[in-house]
């Protein structure tokens, strides 16, 4: 059985395919058409999925999208008139948008695919979300919690999976309780990714890694905007916000009285004299103010996911969480909540975001309804677009693009190893690309973790992205330990996914990934999921007693992780990359 999984209209579209209940391709609409975030109708990653798989729309069971379209639209009207006139001018903009396209995605997928509309489904927002955790985890029982913006109505979604490997019949997802539109811990943050000069949906990261730099002292104010119950409900006080009648502001001037002026994109807010990453005393202020806030929301957040959490042990009684919805890609949070719940187990999956919820409504469909048995779990993210040996070095012919090989992986790796080592940048781009927001070494931008300059020079020569967010590391499973404080979380949930920062216990042998808290987002590399870049590490392990590489991102800023030779070799023309590795093909400066 085909079941193709859809999310679009929002942001981060997506489509997977999911054969007799396994995920076969995933991806990203934003891989193909270039454009971050993308948000539109799924066509080139629709198109990747059938032809990767070799079959055609009519070969396709169900098309299921992730959301329920005419209940969303319902909250939006609702929203509207209870906040009416201030919100005539959100009305005329979002219903032209409805009106035109959103509530007419069933005819858009019957129209595009070809096929009749007894075949396309809708599941609910966040039972997408729950299933794209529960049915991708190795649980057969476990509590969910999934926590975005908004879905349909719901922010905040607790409940729990049940499940068999052995029989079919036996897979629930039941939903326990829910906090609605407009109480939303997901649009609380966004609310100060924007104040923080952010753009939403896309800097949230970023109010992350600013938060690192400062101390948690507005929480006091925070609360005055969230009223956070010791069981984890909540309501925020509407009066300081603006979104649920603006299309253009997210606060307001009560908001602003509050923390004071917002930040302006692109505004400085940490660097000294020596453009060192210290909180300058040197008429800074507003810096120091600015990273206080960011670190007040972090810390709230924390705190309410870690009551929610607690809650949710409490009424289910169950070892296992899976975490769902665009906030459990707070890794700084998802660290907490690991070490703060009694959860002996936790799993999230890589695309924890809205692009996922393609893939749970396709779970959904193929455990729920369907009701068929488990046989599947997701250990690695290598779902997305690969290229052969011949696609590439076509492409490098037909482009005149020298380039050189090596006969055998082993010496390839000596190169590049030798390369990082002499503190060159690699760009390296092998095998499936990632599913998920993060490079996991096949779209990576690799260097020298040991050099304190590093993250500078990456700054500098390619990403052009701001001086105080941290760079992370993919490290060996076997060496993890020694470098991390993982042994208490280890056992608990996979780490392979950069989902969760944790303590560095070497700081000083590898600056270049050690944020200013002293914490690290780490990506484990098991030899199982990834043996050729295991490899690629333990060839630099050997060469250096140090068994972990910086992993960035293969992208400029503001673009979406490369897809093809032709994205990487665009980066690697307008970046200060030195050598880019294309499969077997090696490109210099
Ligand atoms: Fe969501």
């Amino acid at each position: 059985m085909n079941i193709l999984g859809l999310s679009c209209y929002y942001h981060d579209s997506s489509a997977v395919l999911l054969k007799d209940g396994k995920i076969v391709a995933a991806s990203d609409e934003e891989r193909f058409s270039r454009i971050k975030h993308d948000s539109s109708f799924p066509e080139n990653a629709i198109e990747f999925c059938l032809n990767y798989t070799n079959i055609t729309s009519k070969d396709l069971d169900y098309v299921v999208f992730h959301e329920k379209p005419f209940i969303k639209f319902e909250r939006i009207i609702k929203s509207v008139l209870v906040t009416y006139p201030k919100s005539a001018k959100l009305f005329s903009d979002l219903s032209k948008n409805w009106l035109k396209e959103k509530l007419w995605i069933k005819l858009k997928i019957s129209e595009f695919l070809n096929i009749p509309e007894d075949r396309i489904l809708f599941s609910k927002h966040h039972l997408s979300h729950a299933a794209s955790s529960f049915f991708c985890s190795p649980f057969k029982e476990a509590a969910f919690l999934t926590i975005d913006g908004v879905g349909e109505w719901a922010t905040t979604t607790l409940g729990v999976g049940k499940s068999n490997f052995e029989e079919d019949n036996k897979n629930n997802l039941t939903i326990l309780k829910t906090i609605d539109f407009p109480h939303s811990i997901g649009l609380l943050y966004s609310v100060f990714t924007a104040f923080l000069g952010f753009k939403v949906n896309n800097g949230e990261y970023k109010v992350m890694g600013m938060s690192a730099y400062g101390k948690p002292n507005y929480q006091d104010k925070i609360y005055k905007l969230i009223d956070l119950n010791k069981d984890g409900s909540f309501k925020l006080n509407m009066k300081y916000f603006s979104y649920h009648y603006s299309t253009k502001y997210s606060f307001n001037n009560n908001f602003i009285k509050l923390f004071g002026k917002p930040r302006e994109k692109d505004q400085k807010f940490i660097l000294n004299k020596n453009n060192e990453e210290t909180i300058s005393d040197i008429g800074m202020e507003d810096g120091k103010r600015f990273a206080d806030i960011a670190a007040s929301i972090q810390r709230v957040t924390e705190d309410a996911l870690i009551k929610i959490a607690n809650h949710l042990h409490a009424i289910t009684n169950q070892d296992n969480l899976c975490l769902a919805g665009g906030v459990s890609l707070n890794c700084v949070a998802n660290y907490k909540i690991l070490k703060n719940t009694p959860f002996k187990n936790i799993y999230i999956q890589p695309a924890a975001g809205d692009s996922g919820a393609a893939l749970g409504a396709a779970l959904y469909v193929w455990h729920c309804l369907e009701k068929n048995r488990r046989r599947y779990i997701l250990t690695d993210a290598y779902l997305g677009k690969k290229y052969t040996a011949e696609e590439i070095e076509k492409f490098l012919k037909e482009n005149n693009i020298n380039y050189k090989t090596y006969e055998k992986e082993a010496e390839l790796f000596n190169y590049i190893t030798d390369a990082i080592i002499e503190q060159k940048i690699v760009g390296y781009f092998r095998g499936k690309s990632e599913w998920g927001p993060r490079a996991l070494g096949n779209r990576s931008i690799l260097a020298d973790p040991r050099n304190i300059k590093m993250k500078q020079v990456l700054n500098e020569k390619i990403k052009f992205r701001e001086s105080f967010r941290p760079f992370a590391p993919s490290v060996l499973a076997e060496k993890a330990d020694d470098f991390f404080d993982i042994k208490s979380i280890s056992e608990k949930t996979p780490l392979q996914f950069m989902l969760y920062t944790v303590p560095v216990k070497k700081k000083e042998l590898i600056p270049a990934v050690t944020h200013i808290n002293g914490m690290s987002r780490i990506q484990i590399v098991n030899k199982n999921s990834n043996p050729s870049y295991y490899s690629l590490i333990e060839n630099f392990y050997s060469k250096t007693s140090i068994p972990l590489l910086i992993n960035t991102s293969l992208n400029l800023k503001g673009e979406p992780i490369a897809n093809s030779p032709k994205d990487a070799y665009s980066i690697f023309k307008k970046s200060g990359l030195d050598i880019l590795v294309l499969e077997d093909y090696v490109l210099e400066k």
